[in-house]
């Protein structure tokens, strides 16, 4: 009984079977329950004898048992181990590395350039109320000027925002007249325009403003000269033409030499070895006006430009829609490395 117990034992290749004989042998029908049940029936000479016998042989069975399954449980973890090892000399698998847009890189170039001269960011809606948009700028209804925005109208009262200049209407409205302003705006305008290569119908813009007491003209100058130097390098020139908004008195435009840069942006020049890159001007006495402050006591100076224009003519980009729809052979070329 013993050795065929053992060698079924020894034969058992899963935990299973291993339960199962000692169910067979060793469980509560198995045969030496069976003969352990029945010494009562024998005498008082054979019960000790073949009491020790069955329960050696018990013994025995069941410590075989027990050898036999922490082979098998080690066996299978063997296993497991095995089928889960990982091959740490395969190649790897490669991994798409992103990066920072162009145009926020330069938005961000530029708002740094533009911290370093204590000025703070600001936001504001891109949906617009007509009066922020507009009216607040020196624009009231019906003013011709409003035709060089044309935009998007939500509701009558509402639309998209032609510009970043409403925020310097918002900017000033929530100080209380006296305290002086020095901020920039980056954000996202519209305007009903058919998408080419320079034109989109939203693109972004960065919108400056200061205002304290005595800010003159040189101020400005002396502001944007030194952002266009740092910007586009120590040899560029900048020079302001007379131009006109509505929201500025005097108006200018800027234009950055281009003679000197030789390579990208010079196509760009057409020739005359200026490139215009923003619009500027001193506050309008009005603007001030409805924003609280006096006219008389204060004066500011404030610019708008193109971040997108700027990326164009630093790197050479010569479609605006580049920017937008996002094809990565475009964008990869400006990820740092
Ligand atoms: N808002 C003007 C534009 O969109 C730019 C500008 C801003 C001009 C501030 C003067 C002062 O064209």
């Amino acid at each position: 009984l013993k050795e065929e117990a053992l060698r079924k034992v020894d034969a058992a290749d899963g935990i299973q079977q291993l339960k199962d004989v000692r169910v067979e042998y060793l469980g509560k029908k198995g045969p030496i329950t069976e003969v352990l049940r029945g010494m009562g029936k024998l005498s008082k000479e054979e019960r000790p004898v073949i009491g020790q016998l069955a329960n050696e042989v018990r013994e025995d069975i069941a410590q075989a048992i027990e050898v036999k399954q922490t082979g098998l449980e080690e066996a299978a973890l063997e296993e497991q181990l095995e089928a889960e090892s990982l091959d740490v000399t395969l190649p790897g698998r490669p991994v798409q590395v992103g990066g920072p847009h162009l145009l926020t890189s330069i938005v961000e170039e530029i708002e740094d350039l533009f911290i370093g001269m204590g000025f703070e960011i600001k936001e504001g809606p891109e949906v617009e109320s007509d009066y922020y948009n507009f009216e607040a700028l020196n624009l009231p209804k019906g003013h011709p000027a409003r035709d060089m925005q044309d935009s998007f109208y939500v509701t009558e009262e509402l639309l998209m925002r032609t510009h970043t200049s409403p925020v310097q209407a918002r900017t000033m409205g929530l100080k209380n007249g006296s305290e002086p302003v020095k901020m920039i705006c980056p954000g996202k305008v519209y305007r009903r325009d058919t998408d080419d290569a320079t034109h989109s119908h939203q693109f972004t813009q960065i919108e400056g403003l200061l205002v304290d007491k005595d800010v003159r003209m040189s101020d400005l100058k002396g502001v944007l000269n030194a952002f266009a130097k740092q910007m586009f390098g120590a040899e560029r020139d900048i020079r302001l033409r007379p131009s006109f908004f509505p929201f500025t008195e005097p108006s200018v435009e800027m234009d950055i030499s281009c003679k000197v840069c030789g390579g990208a942006g010079c196509s760009v020049c057409k020739g005359t070895g200026w490139i215009e890159i923003l619009g500027a001007g001193m506050v309008h006495p009005n603007v001030l006006e409805m924003a609280g402050y006096d006219p008389k006591e204060y004066s500011g100076f404030a610019f708008g430009m193109g971040p997108e224009r700027i990326a164009m003519l630093k790197y050479g980009v010569d479609d605006i829609r580049n920017f937008y729809i996002n094809d990565q052979r475009f964008l990869k070329q400006y990820h740092k490395a």
